[in-house]
């Protein structure tokens, strides 16, 4: 964040009191912050904090004629890298929706051409209207990222969704507005995540305990690293990561047929998915009754997603994950070599380890390289490995030049 121009704005909600917060975060990591206040966000912390902990002139107003010769609003507009909009009131979203122009923080958002993220904050009943449901829907539409709101409980002595973001939290959601330089800037990364299901009965189905945490942090960091990234996703109950086009699938066979469709013009294959090995050869179209002691369920295999990516003849760059409850780093290196892989990340599961935890390590092994990622929350592995990624996409690509160039 070194050196980012982002343009805060702060509306009018009680969460407003965090906000200095997350300027004081925001400029520990090297941005300059520009608060931009509504007017109901002063009848909730005053300017003079703003500009305290900003460094700068706080802007509240889009008649103030010495602010608008120092820097005018269109000026400012552009000067923006990001826009973050926090906390957000309904009011706000639906000015943003409707795009009004009406006070200074609507006209700038009317005519930056930054990326836009707003925090919503306000009543879970004002977040579950829908009026703002509706609203909502339409900013994200247009590209504008959704940061939270959270849950829990509420100045208004209620509990449930509406809770603003922490202010850390929405300092690692602003980085990944900030895409631009990162080292897989233009690249095409297709990601798949979670667990599958695959049908028994119209009520039933067989899964495992991949919660999808990795894979959703692998997608987040590819993101944050610059690339345009699609993930495919297994049931789970996870956010997007901003900026991410997510595909929700259910069974092997439906990740399967997504991945085949997305696949084209795709750099990186990035496999994160726990993918039933088998499914019920016969799901049933009624329920299964018990009228016996015993059920036998005929299981058939399903295909193999990430080798069936690594056999195409015009193949992205492959990456697998291996989970293994013994021998590690022998059943992956097998892996790497069976499913013909250019890099596998291998991690220990079972026995309360990896699945649904919120650390991780992993072994990245490559034919003739291997590389230990220690102890880590998801996401900061998921960060080293997406570099690891990068590198290694970088070196085969210039590799595979160098051998054009000998042939030609
Ligand atoms: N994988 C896949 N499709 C499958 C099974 C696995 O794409 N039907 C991918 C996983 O996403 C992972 C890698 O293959 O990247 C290895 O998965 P893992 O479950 O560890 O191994 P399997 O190949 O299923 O072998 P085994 O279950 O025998 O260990």
């Amino acid at each position: 964040m070194q050196g980012k121009r982002i343009l805060l704005g702060v509306t009018g909600g009680i969460a407003a009191y965090k906000s200095p917060d997350l300027v004081r975060r925001l400029r520990e990591r090297g941005a300059e912050v520009q608060v931009v206040m509504t007017a109901a966000a002063r009848e909730f912390v005053t300017a003079t904090t703003f500009q305290a902990v900003s460094g700068r002139a706080v802007r509240t107003d889009l008649w103030d004629a010495a602010a608008e010769a120092a820097m005018g609003h269109i000026e400012l507009a552009r000067w923006a890298e990001v826009v973050l909009i926090a906390p957000a009131s309904a009011d706000f979203l639906a000015r943003l929706a409707t795009g009004q122009a009406d006070d200074l923080l609507a006209t700038l958002c009317l005519a930056t051409e930054a990326p836009i993220g707003v925090a919503p904050a306000m009543n879970r009943i004002m977040w579950a209207n829908p009026a703002t449901r509706a609203n909502v829907a339409t900013l994200q539409q247009r590209g504008i990222q959704l940061f939270g709101p959270g849950e829990g409980d509420q100045a208004c002595g209620e509990v449930g969704e509406g809770r603003m973001l922490e202010p850390l939290e929405l300092v690692d959601r602003v980085a990944t507005l900030l895409i631009g330089g990162g080292p897989l800037q233009g690249r095409r990364v297709l990601i798949t995540a979670g667990p599958t299901r695959e049908r028994i009965d119209p009520v039933r189905f067989i899964s495992n305990r991949s919660s999808g945490k990795m894979g959703f942090a692998v997608a987040q960091a590819a993101r944050e690293a610059g690339a345009e990234v699609i993930l495919v996703s297994g049931p789970v109950s996870l956010p997007t990561p901003p900026g991410v086009r997510r595909v929700d699938v259910e069974s092997a066979a439906d990740m399967l047929a997504t991945v085949l469709r997305e696949v084209e013009g795709i750099d990186i294959f990035i496999s994160t998915a726990a993918v039933a090995d088998y499914r019920p050869a016969r799901p049933a179209n009624q329920k299964i009754k018990k009228t016996s002691d015993t059920l036998d369920l005929c299981m058939e295999r399903t295909s193999d997603v990430l080798a069936t990516v690594a056999a195409r003849p015009k193949r992205p760059f492959v990456v697998g994950f291996a989970a293994e409850t013994e021998s590690v780093e022998q059943n992956a290196r097998l892996k790497l070599l069976k499913k013909n892989l250019d890099m596998i990340a291998a991690n220990e599961v079972g026995h309360d380890k990896a699945f649904d935890c919120e650390d991780n390590q992993l072994i990245v092994l490559w034919r003739n390289a291997r590389h230990e990622l220690g102890k880590a929350s998801k996401l900061m592995l998921a960060r080293e490995l997406v570099g690891l990624i990068a590198e290694s996409f970088d070196a085969a690509r210039a590799g595979a030049g160098q051998r054009d160039t000998a042939l030609a």
